[in-house]
């Protein structure tokens, strides 16, 4: 795992957004894992910036969403494909039927859908990289604490801390959907690279157990200590409860003094 904690909220969506730029500039028609609620707001117009102002382009790109809230239609404006076109996919040249998310409607049968979900990533060749939050109870997608560290896409149930936390998403009176289908932490983990971010106090104790505490499902995001290419972006308050936050700082100026010396070609 590579951590690094940046100096504020904004640095982490500006470096955040460049790791993703660069993947694009690289390889074009990349298949980015992409992620919704809070935390990736600032990094999304980053790259609405850097599309807009420096032609970076996203035709060729294909995109697989962690999750979708369950039975919604992909016009519900409470579900996450809307959230993706009013925060992305309408502001880049995104090719919207290559963008895809886990949606399921009410009447259509949820284990066929999570199985064609799986297959389509496959059939993409795979997530080159992936986005990802984290929720305060160490989710990563839906995959709420206790999901096996192996899952695959499927239906999951919405921990209360999360419907709480998900609330003011919602409009007043408005039903807040308790079920999401949700790529698993099997699928995640198949990545070739990971980008978690995490901003603010309330993250710091799932930050704390992601980085420094054992692999187990009642933190899932620390199975991505299993994973051998994670990049950690920190603001100093998500951070503000790791013990080895020296150690992280002496690691990342070894790592970039010997990719000075030893530059990898692409
Ligand atoms: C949400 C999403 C996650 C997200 C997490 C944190 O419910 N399903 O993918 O990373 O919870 O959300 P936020 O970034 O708003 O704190």
């Amino acid at each position: 795992m590579e951590i690094l904690i940046l100096e504020s909220k904004d640095a982490v969506a500006a470096f955040g957004a460049e790791i993703f730029a660069e993947q694009v500039r690289k390889k074009p028609a990349s298949v980015l894992g992409l992620a919704t609620g809070g935390s990736p707001l600032a990094l999304y117009d980053k790259l609405a910036a850097l599309h807009r102002n420096e032609a970076l382009s996203f035709r060729d790109i294909t995109s697989f969403n962690l999750d979708e809230y369950f039975g919604l239609s992909s016009t519900d404006a409470r579900s996450y494909r809307h959230y993706m076109r009013e925060h992305l996919f309408s502001r880049i040249d995104i090719d919207e039927s290559r963008a895809h998310l886990p949606a399921c409607r009410d009447d259509e049968d949820p284990w066929e859908k999570a199985e064609a979900y799986e297959a389509a990533i496959r059939e993409a060749g795979g997530i080159d990289l992936q986005l990802l939050g984290i929720g305060r109870n160490g989710h990563i997608g839906f995959n709420e604490p206790t999901s096996s560290l192996a899952s695959r896409t499927r239906v999951k149930t919405l921990a209360e801390d999360t419907m709480r936390d998900n609330r003011d998403w919602f409009r007043e009176g408005e039903p807040q959907p308790e079920l999401a289908m949700t790529m698993g932490i099997g699928t995640i983990l198949e990545a070739t690279e990971i980008l978690l971010i995490a901003t603010g106090s309330h993250k710091a104790p799932a930050v704390r157990r992601t980085i420094e505490g054992p692999v187990a499902s009642v933190c899932p995001a620390s199975a991505l200590q299993l994973h051998a290419s994670v990049t950690i972006l920190l603001d100093p308050d998500a951070a503000a409860e790791l013990e080895l936050t020296r150690y992280y700082q002496t690691t990342g100026e070894h790592q970039a003094r010997l990719l000075e010396r030893w530059k990898r070609p692409d």
